[in-house]
């Protein structure tokens, strides 16, 4: 990915200079574009951060891969709905700001009760993105409807989703959104459900394939996985570098 610090590094009047250069470190040009522009998102990143800092990494890389997936899409995605993507991307996680930090990173086996309180998140980043954006909360909301293990329980995100989602369904958007989260989360070893089940990049995909089983959703794993290889690559064009140097 494109990590040119030139183009990135931003100064935003009156924001925290210090803040603009790590986002610019860590963002792709795309989803730089949508931070560049919108300072909600921008403040609210700062909150993730200054909250912890493996969820702000975690929600920049879920941006990166999201703009990735973007680019590869081209006309199969609406200009608005490529809006509302990247910025629920950006803040689908916004939610664990109100988790102890302690329980998100606890690399052992969660108690069911720390189980209960981490499950909040999607829907209290429901409650603090709505009325900024009720469609970015709306799709950030059912980021965790999967199969085999869907929070929040239906009943709230059919609740939310109103007239627009037939109730066997799960939106178009927050379907690419969760197999993004999915992907990152499984395929960084530093994030805790990695650390706890570690997993090779062929048992990711299949499990994956497993859990979102429409033909769109296996175009997007498809993406990923060029993503992931893409990424591996440059890092270890970037260490063979250094090592001659
Ligand atoms: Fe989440
Ligand atoms: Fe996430």
């Amino acid at each position: 990915m494109p990590q040119n610090q030139e183009q990135t590094a931003i100064h935003y009047p009156g924001e925290n200079y210090e803040f603009s250069l790590s986002l610019a470190e860590n963002c792709s040009d795309n989803a730089l574009d949508v931070i560049r522009e919108k300072k909600f998102i921008r403040e609210r990143l700062l909150d993730i951060k200054n909250h912890d800092e493996e969820t702000f990494l975690h929600s920049l890389e879920v941006g990166n891969m999201t703009a990735f997936l973007i680019n590869k899409l081209g006309d199969k995605l609406a200009k608005k709905e490529k809006e509302i993507l990247i910025s629920s991307a950006l803040l689908h996680d916004y939610g664990k700001t109100s988790v102890d930090p302690e329980i998100l990173n606890k690399r052992e086996e969660l108690t069911p009760k720390e189980l209960m309180e981490i499950e909040k998140h999607p829907t209290a980043t429901f409650h603090a993105l709505r009325e900024w954006n009720i469609e970015v909360a709306k799709v950030s909301v059912a980021h965790h409807e999967h199969q085999d293990h869907t929070y929040p329980r239906k009943e709230f995100t059919d609740y939310v989703m109103g007239e627009r989602i037939p109730s066997e369904e799960v939106d178009k958007l927050s379907r690419i959104l969760a197999i993004v989260d999915s992907f990152q989360a499984m395929s960084d070893p530093t994030r805790p459900s990695s650390i706890r089940n570690p997993k090779t990049i062929n048992e990711i995909i299949d499990e994956l394939n497993k859990k979102f089983i429409l033909r769109e959703d296996k175009e997007i794993i498809f993406l990923l996985e060029e993503y992931y290889y893409e990424k591996l690559n440059n890092e270890e064009k970037k260490n063979s570098k250094e090592q001659i140097h």
